[in-house]
């Protein structure tokens, strides 16, 4: 049996009272039952210590994150944009990995208070991809007033909801052409 490529979605704030929660949880809803893939919710507060503690270290404590870049094939990070940029835990978390992301396929689906969706933490954390050897794809998602953004899963945006299969598809043809 031919495994389904796995694709996780990555909260990226630990924030208490993260808005950004609702979105990630939106985007694994609206993904979970696909015949084509597989995925999980990875909560980045789950997955570090506080502290960096990169791959050569020899800390067992990373290796829950090291598990999930082994067996995944692309990635869906959720993230909210603070002072332009990207949380310090998502740094965090993607230190612990080095070599096994590399050629994997990445989206990003940003958010933020205001009206521009946090698409500066797009260009800010591209750097930090290509060090790490993992490839944006140009398919992404802004959620512009996160605040607004519905717990109620039926009360979905369609703009939304089309977007985030795009996301999946895209992710899922980079799998093949490898781009
Ligand atoms: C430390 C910090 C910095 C922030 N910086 C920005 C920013 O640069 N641009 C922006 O649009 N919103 C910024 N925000 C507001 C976020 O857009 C807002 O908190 C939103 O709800 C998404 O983040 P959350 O998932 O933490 O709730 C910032 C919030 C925090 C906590």
């Amino acid at each position: 049996m031919i495994k389904k490529p796995f694709i996780p979605i990555v909260l990226g704030t630990a924030r208490e009272g993260r808005q950004s929660e609702k979105v990630a949880k939106a985007v694994y809803a609206l993904l979970k039952d696909r015949a084509d893939m597989e995925t999980q919710l990875i909560d980045v507060k789950d997955y570090i210590q506080g502290r960096t503690i990169p791959p050569w270290a020899g800390d067992e404590s990373i290796n829950p994150w090291r598990e999930i870049v082994a067996s995944a094939s692309a990635f869906i990070i959720v993230t909210p944009e603070y002072n332009h940029g990207y949380p310090g835990e998502l740094k965090i978390l993607l230190d612990q990995e080095k070599d096994a992301y590399k050629d994997k396929s990445v989206a990003i689906c940003s958010t933020s208070r205001g009206g521009f969706g946090g698409i500066r933490v797009i260009e800010n954390i591209l750097p930090v991809f290509h060090a790490i050897g993992l490839k944006l794809i140009s398919t992404s998602i802004s959620v512009s007033k996160v605040e607004e953004f519905p717990e109620d899963l039926a009360k979905l945006d369609e703009h939304f909801k089309s977007k985030v299969q795009n996301i999946a598809e895209d992710l899922l043809k980079s799998q093949v052409i490898g781009i």
